[in-house]
Order: C-alpha cells, then structure tokens, then sequence
C-alpha cells in the first residue's frame, strides 16, 4: 500500500520498520471515538466554510457507514495500517473518492490521537466509577449485616482493641469512595478538548474549537495548542489513580486470604470465587483475591511506564507518545476485570461472627478499656497503663484472662477496682463505649452506613 506521505519519500519504508511503526493492533480499540471525532470535525469544517455542506454530508454518511459496517463486523480493521487514524481515513476515500480527502484539512494525527484517547478515557472512566460504586454497594451489605460482629481490630496485625467487622468493613468504603472522587477529579481535567491544535501551532483556516468540543461532549478546549498535542497529564493522573484504586483493592484481598484462612477463619469465601488443588483434596483457595493482589504490580508498572516515557520529552509530539496507548489500556483493563470478580467475591463471602468474637477474647483487647476505667475513678492515665500492664503480664504468666481475674488480685494492685470493672471490660462494653465521633461504637457505625447510602444514593 503507497504511504500517505509518498511524495516527499524516494523509496518505500522498511517492513520491519513498518511493523515497528505501527499502533493498529493496540489504538484501533478508539475506533468509535476517532470516527465521531472526525464527524464533529468535518462539521464544523461545514460550519465555518472550509468544506461545502455537501462534501460534509458525504463524509458523514461514509463515516457512519464505516461505524455501522466496524460494529457489525462486515469491516474488518486492516493489520496493515498504520493506526487508527490511518485506516479510517483511506477506508473513506475508498468509499467516497477524493472528497474524502479533504476529511484532515486543518487537522493533524497530532490532536486526533489527543482528542480520541481523552473521549475514550473519560468513557472507560465512567465504567470503573460504576463498578466501584458497586463494589461500595457490596461492602455496605456486608457492613449492615455485621453491625453486631465484634472482632480485634488490629496494628502490627497484633491484637489491639475490639471493633465490630461493619466497622472495619466501612474502612474499606471510605476508600473507594475517595477513588471515586479521584477518578471524577481527573476526569474533569481530562475533559478538555485538544482537537484543532492540529499538529502543534494551531492553523490558518477560522476554525471553532468551541464548536468541536461542544459537539464532542468536552467542558471547554485547551488554550495553548502546543501544550494540546504535548499533553498526557490526563493519562498519568488516571493511571494513579488507578494504582490507589489497586493499592486498596490488594489491602482488601490480603485481608480476605488472612480471613479464610484456618489461622483466623473469620470469613468463608463462597465455593464459586475460590479454587481447589490439584493434589491436596482439602484445599480451597482464595485464588481471587490472590490476582487481584498481583495485578496490582502491573497497574503500578504501567504508571511508571508512562512516567518515565514522558520523562525528559521535548514539546510538542514526539512518537515515544504513541507507548502512552498500551499502558493506559493495560490499566483500564485490569482494573475492570479485578471489580469484576471482586464485587461479587465481597458480596458472596459469609462472616463467621463466633470466630471473631473467640479471637477477641484472647489478646487482652480490652486493655486499654481497663485502664480507662481507672483513669475515669480519678487515676492518671500511666498510671493506670502501668498497672494494667502488670495486669496482664500476671494473666500471660498464670493463665488467665482479664475477664475472670478475681476481684482480690486487681484491689491488690488498686483500691479502685470495684465490681463494676468485669462489666466495664466486656466486648460489649469496649465497643458501646466508644462513643467518640467516627469510632466503633454504634452511633458512628451508624452514620458511616448513612454516609455511604447517601454517596451511592447520589450517584444514581
Ligand atoms: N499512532 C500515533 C500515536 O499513537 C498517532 C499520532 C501520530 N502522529 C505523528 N506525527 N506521527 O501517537
């Protein structure tokens, strides 16, 4: 096939050279965005004179042709173009003749792959919000189903001091709710069209750029043409905010393998998101969250990939940009097929309440509640630490727990012991006192739940 830019060429490109080149077997996923961004264009080209109405209805009818016959399958994207652009431009000339020719007046490839790659992005955008909308939707099922489950909550995955599992469940809500916002947040800087830049000064044709964004859904166009063709902040901050998105969906998944594993057993995965082994017949693993833990070093990679491509690039378009593409996708991808699986593995999962509530009955969890007891009968609070901490080394020594330690043993450490305390040191107890705003105590839980509600209510 003769090259676009014959003319200026005394022989034809090398065909491994080509091969390199070459982005067709990654971009041509833009397919749709490229050909409603060159009907917006060649609208607006109508629009301002540059092509007559007629030239632009033809361009447009071959252009939807081209769509429907993509969608439908009849059209098969050709390996051998060089990209997408590429391939929807000769396509139309082949069906409409010279007129489609005059498609990429005022244009370059520079500000379509711009303007396509940001419509594609703020779509696929869109469909990780909803999938983590979802994912919030299914941790808060859970939550309200465990509002009575007390377990240890943790530091240094050392036993610390009793919660209930809606609580720290809702942890995890907190978190994907901020991933939504900063999805939303890149978005609306992704939202901003570069298309007329054209290859980098702009041009000499009375183009509306304001037009072209409307028409392309875009909140306003970029004010500086060369930053248009240059830019892939859009990208990066996407893709960070993607590895956040996998950096809290490894947390989850590593807590979920500690959870169903025999040690804690505090959770059971259901049969349809775990695996068996193909040697040991007891075995369920939790292979899901596993993935989803792994993954999370490619989505990582992938920003670091692109960081460092954009590293150092002079302005405007270099061709090292074309790499942006694989990475992005990768990302994309990879975070929709984890809350694919994710969701319903969260959904799914039962709590096992008497596991958790054992657990929190070894550890001396309700410690530092002792010692709140005495600092409310008027003790300083290191005072009171101390003793407690004899407390406890006197129970590891013994063999006994701070629940059932006779009432003479803790009056020989401090007059202020009372009966009281066995009551003041119960789980329950640990977690209906603590009344303290965004705690684990039952008004807090509870308004974390309204919280949520409101945050998916608003989304639909
Ligand atoms: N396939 C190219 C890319 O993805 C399109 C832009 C090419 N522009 C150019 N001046 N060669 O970046």
């Amino acid at each position: 096939m003769e090259k676009m830019w014959a003319g200026r060429f005394l022989k034809a490109s090398d065909k491994l050279a080509d091969d390199f080149n070459s982005s067709i077997h990654f971009d041509s996923r833009m397919y749709r965005q490229d050909i409603t961004g060159s009907m917006a264009h060649a609208a607006m080209l109508a629009a301002q004179g540059i092509l007559t109405q007629e030239d632009c209805d033809e361009i447009t009818a071959g252009l939807e042709g081209i769509l429907n016959d993509l969608d439908s399958g009849a059209l098969a994207i050709d390996g051998q173009a060089e990209d997408i652009h590429m391939f929807v431009e000769a396509e139309l000339t082949k069906r409409i003749g010279d007129t489609g020719k005059r498609l990429h007046t005022a244009r370059s490839r520079n500000d379509q792959v711009a303007v396509d790659l940001r419509m594609y992005l703020r779509d696929e955008a869109g469909q990780i919000t909803a999938l983590l909308r979802g994912l919030i939707a299914a941790v808060l099922k859970q939550a309200k189903e465990n509002t009575d489950a007390i377990l240890p909550g943790y530091t240094h995955l050392q036993r610390a001091q009793p919660v209930t599992f809606a609580h720290h469940l809702l942890a995890y809500a907190m978190m994907l709710m901020r991933d939504v916002s900063r999805i939303e947040d890149a978005v609306a800087r992704m939202n901003v069209c570069p298309l007329g830049s054209c290859a980098l000064a702009g041009t000499t044709y009375e183009t509306d750029r304001a037009l072209t964004a409307q028409k392309l859904g875009f909140d306003s166009y970029c004010l500086n043409s060369i930053d248009g063709v240059s830019d892939r902040d859009f990208c990066v901050e996407l893709l960070a905010a993607l590895s956040v998105v996998m950096m809290h969906l490894s947390r989850f998944s590593e807590e979920v393998i500690l959870w169903s594993s025999w040690e804690f057993k505090f959770v059971e995965l259901d049969d349809a998101y775990t695996t068996g082994s193909s040697i040991m017949p007891q075995k369920k693993n939790p292979d899901m969250a596993e993935l989803v833990r792994g993954k999370t070093g490619r989505v990582y990679g992938d920003l670091m990939g692109t960081l460092t491509m954009l590293k150092g690039l002079p302005l405007a378009y270099n061709k090292d940009m074309q790499e942006d593409k694989e990475s992005i996708f990768d990302a994309v991808d990879t975070v929709k097929m984890c809350l694919g699986v994710f969701t319903p593995m969260i959904g799914t999962m039962t709590s096992i309440k008497p596991n958790m509530r054992a657990a929190a009955q070894k550890g001396f969890i309700n410690a530092t509640d002792l010692a709140d007891y005495l600092v409310k009968k008027g003790m300083p609070f290191r005072t009171a630490y101390k003793i407690v901490g004899q407390l406890v080394a006197h129970c590891i020594a013994t063999g006994q727990v701070l629940e059932t330690l006779p009432l003479e043993e803790y009056r020989s450490r401090s007059e202020l012991f009372g009966e009281d305390l066995y009551d003041e040191i119960s789980l329950e107890t640990c977690v209906a006192k603590r009344v303290s705003a965004g705690g684990t105590g039952p008004d807090s839980v509870a308004a974390q739940i309204k919280a949520v509600e409101t945050f998916l209510g608003a989304s639909e």
